[in-house]
């Protein structure tokens, strides 16, 4: 009897706490209104990839609105109003020159799986149109994003058959180097750099993911790719899941001079609110996360700023955003330090909706140029998991045309007596 009405006393307190609270802080209810108005659209998830580790990607023995292991579920997704997400395609490394394709597929398919199996709640997106038709639907839109040129095994034919599989934006690399670019790691100096930047193959790559309207993320890469992708790519270009630098100095995060190029590009920097790239250290508050917002505001413009959480990638979180409902404290934080609600919006998602339907102008006014098809050249990615096919043959081929057209110049020479 006590403990009942101890109890009661308990859950009548914390009602009127909770009523409270959000009846007293208007920046709160500002935050969820210009939420409904607006979709959040958040630039990295790894729920995926925790649907490998814990389920090894049985979606039927998961039920997401009730899963208590990770930071991202059904009713944190609604009460984080989520307006879209990418879901991340991510393999480790060690799965570089095994099977990283095989894998990366699987979790491209668990990613559309997961929208089958809840359609009330998730909305494939493959387009700026999508993401907009979702909201306006109750859903969240949910992209595909693969994290890591290893995933690809140095294959243009691979970015394109991803790209058809709804795949919508290409991290260049994770932390490690792939045979045609450089991995942030080789920043810090504990790797080597092997491409100074992107190797020729790595160049090619940009082009084709311009024509076909990927996104080309820079998150995990060197600033030496950064620098080059901005200088070559046609579309503008986003860091799905990383900080700002002059704030906490982790090769993870976007230097001033980079930022001030990202802007000029027209793209964005989504904020990550793992506590090592937002403080440097282990623990970290609302504020912490907010002061990267309002640097990249300072230096990019409000244009410049998103989204890029990595939730389910990371363990340590700030105090007061441990899950993805968490999220409205940020927006509501933007608020409070004088953000007006046209700058929170572009934040939200207005941004990244410029940045796809750029890419996408991008693809449409590249409709006529051909798929490159030149692949990576066989000494570049000589491994024992890979065979030659097509390499041998085309070579052979090359040479004996090569020697007929030596041998047809020499006769043309002797009959004519000309060298031209
Ligand atoms: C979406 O939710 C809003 C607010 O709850 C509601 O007014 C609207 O009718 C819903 N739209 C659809 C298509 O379900
Ligand atoms: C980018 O282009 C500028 C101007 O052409 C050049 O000075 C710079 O070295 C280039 N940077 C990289 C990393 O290629
Ligand atoms: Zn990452």
């Amino acid at each position: 009897m006590l403990s009942e009405v101890i109890s009661a006393a308990f859950v009548a307190l914390w009602i009127s706490s909770c009523a409270s609270t959000s009846a007293e802080d208007p920046y709160m209810t500002r935050a969820l209104q210009l939420m409904s108005e607006t979709p959040l659209i958040d630039g990295h998830n790894d729920l995926p990839w925790q649907l490998r580790t814990q389920f090894n990607n049985e979606l039927n023995k998961v039920d997401l609105n009730t899963l208590e292991t990770t930071q991202t579920n059904i009713p944190k997704i609604k009460k984080g109003k989520l307006g879209a997400q990418f879901w991340s395609a991510y393999v480790p490394c060690e799965s570089q020159y095994k099977d990283a394709v095989r894998q990366t597929l699987e979790q491209i398919d668990v990613v559309h799986r997961m929208c089958q199996q809840y359609p009330e709640t998730f909305m494939l997106a493959i387009s700026s149109q999508d993401i907009m038709e979702a909201f306006r639907m109750n859903k969240t839109a949910s992209l595909i994003g693969v994290e890591g040129g290893h995933s690809l095994d140095s294959s243009l034919g691979t970015l394109r058959t991803m790209y058809q599989l709804g795949v919508r934006y290409l991290t260049l690399t994770h932390s490690c180097n792939t045979p045609w670019a450089d991995n942030w790691l080789v920043d810090t100096g504990s790797e080597p750099s092997q491409h100074n930047g992107l190797s020729p193959f790595g160049k090619q790559l940009i082009v084709e993911m311009n024509r076909l309207g990927m996104l080309i993320d820079l998150a995990h890469v060197t600033e030496a790719v950064m620098n080059q992708v901005l200088n070559m790519s046609e579309a503008p270009v986003i860091f799905s899941h990383s900080s700002a630098y002059s704030i906490c100095p982790h090769k993870r995060n976007v230097p001033d001079d980079v930022l001030i190029r990202v802007k000029d590009k027209g793209g964005i920097v989504m904020v990550n609110f793992y506590n090592d790239y937002v403080t440097c250290s282990k623990t970290a508050k609302i504020s912490d996360v907010a002061d990267h917002f309002d640097h990249i505001k300072k230096v990019g413009g409000p244009g410049a700023v998103g989204f890029g959480g990595d939730y389910d990638g990371v363990k340590r979180l700030p105090e007061g955003l441990e899950d993805v409902s968490k999220v409205p404290n940020v927006v509501a934080e933007l608020l409070r330090r004088g953000w007006s609600d046209e700058e929170v919006k572009a934040a939200l998602g207005n941004n990244l909706l410029r940045v796809l339907s750029q890419a996408e102008r991008v693809r449409d006014g590249l409709k006529a140029k051909r798929p490159d098809d030149v692949p990576i050249p066989f000494d570049e990615v000589k491994n024992p998991c890979r065979t030659s096919y097509g390499y041998s043959n085309a070579g052979a081929v090359h040479s004996l045309g090569t020697l007929a057209l030596a041998l047809t110049l020499a006769l043309q020479a002797l009959i004519t007596g000309t060298v031209s």
